[in-house]
């Protein structure tokens, strides 16, 4: 099956210290252009709540409004695998997991992810059961954001520390195939990469993972109004729109009629 040849391919790639890429992409253009710059993963993350749709964070995000991205994002997407988010709300039971992973599934997602450590291995484990590849989120949990009270970094105090490789450990025992470290220490996140046999994939958790993420809006700085702090945005698309419709603008107005 060529989807589990892939899942097997990410381990092995780890195994040679070979570097995973993931981008975020909610629509066909940007996920036909990253897949054609040779992207590994595309993620179709509910990080689309704030910097497509304008919500304060994801946890409003509907799960309509996932298979309508997620639909979009298919549509580009010819060689990197695909990856959906259950957004908040969506996996609060196996059952519940395996019945909206198989719905991204049927909008051509390719595997899904989740948000959670061993509090989730039997949401997991359920979904891999049913031949859907997993990709577990762990350190800072967009979703939890309102209980937490903002974006803080995890993994800096030892008992933290601790929790986070058990949650890495159990959630590579219920067959994720990679797993997410959102905002983790960076020497927290280079002992879970060390301690287990998927790949890390970081986001401002420095450069020991074996694998990178971000969102496309922030690499290219298309949400200016926001950048987290360990981003340096590589262009500035919104400063390029801006200039594109100033001259529109201002041709429109000099028009004789
Ligand atoms: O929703 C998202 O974009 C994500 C990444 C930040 C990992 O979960």
């Amino acid at each position: 099956m060529v989807v589990s040849a892939t899942m097997e391919d990410f381990r092995a790639r780890k195994r040679r210290g070979e570097r995973l890429t993931a981008l975020t992409a909610y629509d066909y253009p940007t996920a036909r252009l990253l897949d054609e710059s040779g992207i590994d993963i595309v993620l179709v993350g509910d990080s689309l709540g704030m910097v497509v749709l304008g919500y304060d964070d994801t946890t409003e995000v509907t799960f309509d409004e996932m298979l309508h991205h997620t639909r979009a994002a298919a549509r580009g997407v010819k060689r990197a695998l695909l990856v959906a988010d259950l957004s908040i709300g969506t996996y609060n039971t196996p059952e519940e997991a395996v019945a909206n992973a198989h719905r991204l599934v049927e909008a051509g997602a390719q595997a899904v992810k989740l948000e959670g450590g061993a509090s989730h291995g039997a949401q997991i484990e359920a979904i891999v059961r049913e031949k859907i590849p997993l990709m577990a989120h762990i350190g800072m949990l967009p979703q939890s954001v309102r209980l937490e009270g903002g974006y803080k970094v995890k993994g800096r105090s030892a008992v933290e520390a601790e929790r986070l490789l058990q949650d890495a450990r159990a959630v590579e025992t219920a067959g994720a195939f990679s797993v997410v470290l959102e905002i983790v220490a960076a020497d927290t996140a280079r002992q879970i990469t060390e301690a287990i046999g998927i790949p890390t994939i970081g986001i401002g958790s420095g450069e020991h993972c074996d694998g990178q993420i971000l969102v496309t809006h922030d690499l290219i700085g298309l949400y200016p109004w926001f950048t987290p702090k360990f981003v340096s945005p590589e262009v500035h698309v919104a400063e390029e729109i801006r200039r594109a419709a100033r001259i529109f603008i201002d041709r429109t107005h000099g028009q004789v009629r």
